[in-house]
């Protein structure tokens, strides 16, 4: 661990208390905790031959109409992008109901991420976030100097708005909300989250990951562009990575306030190359196989979930295309078990060591994953 890093750890104290309280509850292990950068190691990409669930992709996708898209727009790679995506902005902001001013496409909602990190953390300040979460924007923030609040999530591993409120002060200059949250899966109540980004936008900025926003089982769960739409202090990623199954093409894009948007815009690197946006506008056209990769996620989740059942595993309703459940053993081993049946898992998410994040696979991916959970646990 850095001294940096152990002063951050230390400075979050309020990781440890909410931990100590999850372990009173018997339903965490808190063994083996190890500094975030240690955490990777075993977890590095699968070989080829595995069956690789670590990394919350669809492989299903790309779809044959994508494909062929993609395959046209050979021709226009000597070509710079710029009128395709002026083309794939107008498409987005016409589908989400605002101007083009509102949107931003970049090279994944990674990019997206992490330049909001870059324009509103780069003078230092604080970010406060979750954990777990998805760790993008609050590495990227510390690495521009920032300091990052880690509130734990609740008992049930739903996000506590009331203790991240409690962590904001003078110097935060981000609210950072995975909604569904990654790995955990859950969401939040809708007035909740609602209220809550409301209310905060009213003192900085607010973050809102929506990255599995398609996989919501909820009817009418709204997307936080409704405050948007309100000109609040709110900015929302989504990509094109997971229900579009383009993971690989690196796309997606973030919707704000249009002088929110200019800001982020001069933290760009670049822009998304000219079969990246190809993909994405041929998908944003196909609804049928959006529709069939929802329905597919949640058999597998199904698939998954029923295995968990006869071993009367604790799993979390998840609202994405992973299953989160405690396994009760050990991260690092039962990923070297899941390993000896092919089958790639997520990596650890601390402070929750005994449980695993499985990603959806294709039927007979699933397939496998039944049985060699039926063989671990048997
Ligand atoms: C919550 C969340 N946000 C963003 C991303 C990054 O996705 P992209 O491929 O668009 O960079 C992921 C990827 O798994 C994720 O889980």
């Amino acid at each position: 661990m850095t001294l940096l890093n152990r002063r951050q750890w230390l400075r979050s104290a309020g990781i440890a208390t909410g931990a100590m309280t999850l372990l009173n509850h018997n339903l965490f292990s808190l063994n083996n905790i190890k500094p975030y950068d240690d955490q990777a190691g075993d977890f590095v990409f699968a070989e080829n031959g595995i069956i690789r669930l670590s990394s919350n992709e669809n492989p299903y996708g790309p779809s044959p109409f994508v494909r062929e898209k993609m395959i046209a727009a050979f021709d226009k790679a000597c070509r710079y992008p710029g009128a395709d995506i002026d083309s794939l902005t107008k498409k987005i902001a016409q589908k989400e109901g605002l101007t083009t001013e509102h949107i931003l496409v970049t090279v994944g909602s990674t990019e997206g991420l992490k330049i909001a990190a870059l324009a509103y953390l780069h003078n230092g300040g604080e970010l406060v976030a979750p954990e777990p979460t998805f760790e993008a924007m609050l590495n990227y923030a510390e690495a521009c100097g920032a300091y990052v609040h880690r509130v734990p999530v609740n008992l049930d591993l739903g996000i506590n708005l009331e203790a991240m409120e409690k962590r904001c002060n003078a110097d935060t200059k981000m609210v950072f909300i995975c909604n569904p949250n990654n790995p955990t899966g859950t969401i939040l109540p809708a007035d909740e989250m609602s209220h809550f980004c409301t209310k905060i936008a009213q003192r900085t900025m607010v973050f809102s990951d929506e990255a599995y926003f398609d996989y919501i089982n909820e009817k009418n769960y709204p997307s936080m562009t409704s405050l948007i739409k309100n000109d609040l202090n709110v900015i929302v990623s989504r990509t094109f990575s997971k229900v579009y199954g383009i993971a690989g093409l690196r796309i997606g894009y973030l919707i704000a306030r249009p002088d929110i948007i200019k800001r982020l815009e001069i933290f760009q690197v670049d822009n998304p190359n000219m079969l990246a946006l190809a993909a994405a506008h041929a998908a944003m056209d196909e609804n049928e196989f959006y529709n069939f990769s929802i329905q597919k996620n949640n058999e597998s989740k199904k698939m998954v979930t029923s295995t968990l059942d006869q071993f009367n595993l604790v799993y979390t309703q998840s609202h994405a295309n992973f299953v989160f459940f405690r396994s009760g053993i050990d991260i690092s081993e039962f990923g070297k078990k899941m390993l000896q049946h092919n089958i790639k898992v997520g990596r650890p998410f601390r402070p929750l060591l005994n449980w695993c994040r499985i990603s959806t696979g294709k039927t007979e991916e699933m397939q496998s994953v039944v049985s060699a959970l039926k063989k671990i646990y048997a």
